[in-house]
Order: structure tokens, then sequence, then C-alpha cells
């Protein structure tokens, strides 16, 4: 039995694009494993704690190898229930919308609160950074406004997909499975067509997963 963490961000609900088509997926993964675990993370309706104060200490004191005061190990151990949560997956999928050319701030928040030295990625002289988070697929639904493939105009201002996955290469994803629907707001019909092609071969995606 496998456990996927299914990291929702979109707040649109029934509305939202990305939502729809990873939506679709996890109902088709569902049908064809119906003994495995979903957990959905659904990132604007839960709470996620502040990155400051005793939390930003305790992770400076990680870096510098200092010994946390109980204030900060208390704090930081609310980062570790959330690290804990993440990497006892065997599989993800993230949906996420692009928001001013790059990722909503709650997603941003969250990855904030994952990516901690030691925990889910290391840093030596002689190997650089190394990913701790190995060996386990992503399947990641991104939806935006406009159009941002190669050889278009704003192609470069696609720092959605490029930041995505970069970070998650950096914590040790290589299986990043992406699928985009767009341009949700410049041609909604297109983009509404594509959705619904996507919805169409999400069996098949899900079922190679
Ligand atoms: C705060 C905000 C910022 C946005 N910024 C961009 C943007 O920079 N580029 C773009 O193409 N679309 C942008 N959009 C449009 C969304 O990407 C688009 O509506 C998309 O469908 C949202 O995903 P969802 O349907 O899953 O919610 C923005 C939307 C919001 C609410």
């Amino acid at each position: 039995m496998s456990k996927v963490l299914y990291i929702k961000v979109s707040p649109r609900g029934k509305r939202s694009y990305s939502n729809a088509v990873a939506d679709a997926f996890i109902g088709a993964y569902k049908k064809q494993h119906p003994d495995d675990e979903v957990v959905t993370l659904d990132l604007f309706n839960m709470e996620l704690p502040a990155f400051d104060g005793d939390t930003i200490d305790a992770k400076y004191a990680v870096m510098h190898s200092e010994k946390q005061t109980p204030e900060q190990r208390e704090a930081w151990r609310t980062v570790e229930d959330f690290i804990e949560e993440f990497k006892s997956a065997d599989k993800y999928v993230l949906s996420t919308p692009m928001w001013n050319f790059g990722i909503p701030y709650r997603l941003k928040h969250y990855l904030d609160i994952l990516i901690q030295p030691g925990y889910t990625f290391t840093f030596s002289p002689e190997e650089g950074y190394k990913g701790l988070v190995t060996g386990k697929p992503i399947a990641v639904f991104y939806a935006r406004g406009g159009e941002y493939s190669p050889g278009t105009n704003y192609q470069a201002y696609d720092l959605q997909t490029k930041y995505v996955d970069l970070i998650l290469r950096f914590i040790g994803f290589t299986d990043i499975r992406p699928s985009i629907v767009d341009p949700t707001l410049m041609n909604p019909s297109l983009a509404g067509q594509r959705r619904d092609e996507l919805i169409g071969r999400v069996p098949e995606l899900a079922a190679a997963f």
C-alpha cells in the first residue's frame, strides 16, 4: 500500500483549472489503487506556522550546529512534524496556479517550512547540494492565465514551472511529471479544451504513476 500526498494550492475551489485536473487525476488513481492512502493538504485551508521568531532562530541554530533554546526546540518540532508528514509519502501530487509569474505565497510558505538542511537536503564542500527526498514520483499540475510555452513572447516570464522544477530537484526529486493548462484568462475556451483533454488522459497518467 502506498501513501500519496496531494498538495493542493489554488483557493478557487471548483472554478480552479489546476484543481480540476489534479482532482481528476486523484480520482482516477484512487479507482485504480483502492487500497492506497491519499492525504490532501489544502494549503489555503490549513494552518501553516509563521516562519519567524523562535522558528527562524531555531533554523539558524541548526545551520550553525548550535543548541536550540527550549522555545526554539518547541517551534522547531512543528517544522519537523511538517517535514515528517511530507517525507512519509511514497508519491506526490502538486497542483498550483501561476501568480505574478511565480507561485502563490502559500506554496512558498509551505516550501519554506519543508526545505531544511539535514532534513530535505544536505550540503558539503566536496559534494555540493544533495537532495534527500529520492526515488519517489511527483505529478505536477500547473494552471496559468497566459501562455509561456517555448517560442512564445513571454517564455522567460515563466518562473512558475522553472522554480517548482528547480526546488523539487534541489530536494531530490528526479521523476517529475508536469502537465500544464493555459491560457486560462487569455483564451478560456482553448484552456477549457486543454483541461478537458488532460482530464481525458488522467486514467492513463494515473495508471503509469
Ligand atoms: C494573484 C494572482 C496573480 C496572477 N498572476 C498571473 C501571472 O503572473 N501570469 C498569468 O499568466 N496568470 C496569472 N494569474 C491568473 C492565474 O494563473 C489563472 O487564473 C489560473 O487559471 C489560476 O489557476 P487556478 O485556475 O487553478 O486557480 C494570476 C491570478 C491571481 C489570482
